[in-house]
């Protein structure tokens, strides 16, 4: 890929999130090393289940390089009880034995970097496992040195100290400590404790977790609920409007920002351009843009309100326009996501197959970097997960169902095909999976593929301006262009066919049907169809 001017890789990058117990399993399942969530719903079951493991990733590597990705971000893989599966950290410098080991993390690092491709590591710095050492030392005593790495409150324990609340549980954020009789903050799980970032050595020990990946090749950071760091010492109430919404989507406080200048400080320390890409989840693009501060603070942040907004035209266009009014004047790049690990997939929310094409489109055309999630490029819909496979308290198990790799038993992961994965495959397995749809040019798979290609070759599509067109009521058209290069991208959101006037002859690069590329443009669209043109 031709680099644009001085901008650093990541600006460019198209990066793939790896949900890692569900991509693949490549080392036959070890008894003695067990993917057991602990104190899931219905963890019990999951023993002797096949899950992910890092040497299942690098073995697909080749896949990640054919399919044109330029970065992978690895959901964690530390050693963890997985109350969380592995957003409550027990050894921020370590391999789950369940996963690997950090030779295998050193191998896949190697590997990727040989084959082009750039490896992110999710760090959890707002809160550790409540068997992390640290709070291990921290509640066993009020005068523990690693008392204040948590925060403490004392009070009445038929009162919390204030009206915040958990996530994925119905409670307070709040868990009153017998030993100690204190209070202790969790903005999530009670087994995920908040760290003290007040306090200096929290702050420098995970400085310190930082290093140690960077030493040892990791290309950049995504960050967990990096919002939630910086908490006022006060402890206000939540307003009452908001009392019921979880504190992990409004903490929002001042001292965050000094921290990320620290920490900004040391990637930019090393290097090859490392980064971090920042998980603000405020729903409101104008809160999040102030993650980035001047250039000095997060590289990127997450944006979400596109992703929960509708299948719909009008609500995209504003939503696109709150993006380039708050992160334009600030040089603020944008970054861009249909689907996660946390939310359902955007074809089971789009509910068509016609419409998760056109969204590729989009998602692949729009001015920022885009965050693919593992299984999107195959089109796959959550999981149906009967009650009795339910783990997830938050209810995400569907989207986090294992990756299809071959039609039959197993779908090429090892030992699947005698022990069931951990969550149940999703809809259509064999159609689904890669081995059919990579020898199937009108695949979904080949739709990415060609996208990818496509934006590789445009300097316009990756850094160019974006310039919204006219369109009809209920499709979107905008222009990129950079220098010489222009293309236009129409996105039909509507069940109807439109034409489309255009001003200047152009061809079909790609559509989201496949459909007429390489040839003129007719100036009519199908139904849910997408195109760009150049
Ligand atoms: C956001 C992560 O994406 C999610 O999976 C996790 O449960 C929470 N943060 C808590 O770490």
């Amino acid at each position: 890929m031709t680099r644009v001017g001085s901008r650093p890789w990541w600006r460019d990058a198209v990066t793939y999130e790896v949900y890692v117990p569900s991509f693949r399993r490549a080392r036959p399942p070890d008894p003695d090393r067990p993917f057991v969530p602990f104190g899931a719903v219905n963890a019990g079951r999951l023993a002797g289940h096949v899950a992910g493991d890092l040497e299942g990733i690098r073995s697909r590597l080749e896949y990640l390089e054919w399919l044109g990705v330029d970065a992978v971000w690895l959901t964690p893989f530390y050693p963890s009880p997985l109350a969380d599966f592995g957003y409550d950290v027990s050894d921020y410098c370590d391999v789950n034995p369940a996963f690997g080991t950090l030779a295998d993390y050193d191998a896949l690092v190697d590997e990727a970097h040989r084959r082009g491709i750039r490896i992110l590591v999710d760090w959890v710095p707002n809160h550790s496992s409540d068997r992390h050492p640290w709070f291990v030392e921290s509640r066993s005593s009020r005068a523990s040195d690693r008392r204040d790495w948590y925060v403490w409150r004392d009070g009445d324990p038929d009162r919390p100290p204030n009206n915040w609340r958990a996530t994925f549980v119905d409670a307070p954020a709040w868990t009153w400590d017998e030993r100690t009789g204190a209070w202790y903050l969790h903005l999530f799980l009670p087994e995920q404790p908040d760290l003290n970032w007040a306090n200096p050595e929290v702050e420098a020990a995970m400085t310190d977790v930082l290093r140690f990946w960077l030493d040892r090749g990791t290309d950049g950071f995504r960050i967990d609920v990096v919002h939630g760091i910086g908490k006022d010492p006060a402890l206000p109430d939540a307003p009452a409007e908001t009392a019921a919404v979880p504190w992990s989507a409004q903490n929002d406080h001042e001292s965050t920002h000094a921290i990320l200048r620290r920490l900004r400080r040391v990637l930019d320390s090393y290097p090859g351009d490392r980064y971090m890409v920042g998980e603000v989840f405020l729903l409101s693009t104008a809160k999040v843009a102030r993650y980035y501060g001047h250039d000095d603070e997060l590289h990127l942040a997450f944006n979400f309100p596109p992703l929960f907004a509708p299948w719909d035209a009008e609500k995209w266009r504003e939503r696109i326009d709150r993006v380039e009014e708050e992160l334009g004047p600030r040089g603020a790049w944008p970054t861009w996501v249909l689907s996660n690990h946390d939310v359902k997939r955007h074809h089971t929310r789009y509910g068509s197959e016609a419409r998760a094409r056109a969204a590729a489109v989009l998602l692949l055309t729009l001015r920022g970097a885009p965050y693919l999630y593992m299984g999107e490029e195959l089109g796959l819909e959550d999981a149906v997960v009967p009650p009795n496979a339910v783990v997830d308290p938050g209810g995400r198990d569907g989207c986090r169902a294992p990756i299809p790799w071959a039609p039959g038993p197993g779908h090429g992961w090892e030992g699947a095909d005698r022990v069931p994965t951990w969550l149940p495959w999703p809809p259509d397995p064999d159609a689904r999976s890669v081995e059919v749809q990579r020898s199937d040019p009108g695949s979904m798979l080949q739709l990415y593929r060609r996208l990818l290609a496509l934006r590789r070759t445009s300097p316009a599509l990756r850094a160019g301006s974006w310039e919204p067109l006219p369109a009809p009521p209920g499709v979107l058209s905008y222009r990129r262009s950079l220098d010489d290069d222009s293309r236009v991208v129409i996105v039909n959101y509507t069940t109807s066919s439109h034409s489309i006037p255009l001003e200047e002859p152009l061809s079909v690069q790609v559509s989201s049907t496949g459909r007429g590329e390489g040839t003129r443009f007719s100036g009519r669209l199908d139904p849910d169809e997408a195109v760009v043109l150049g």
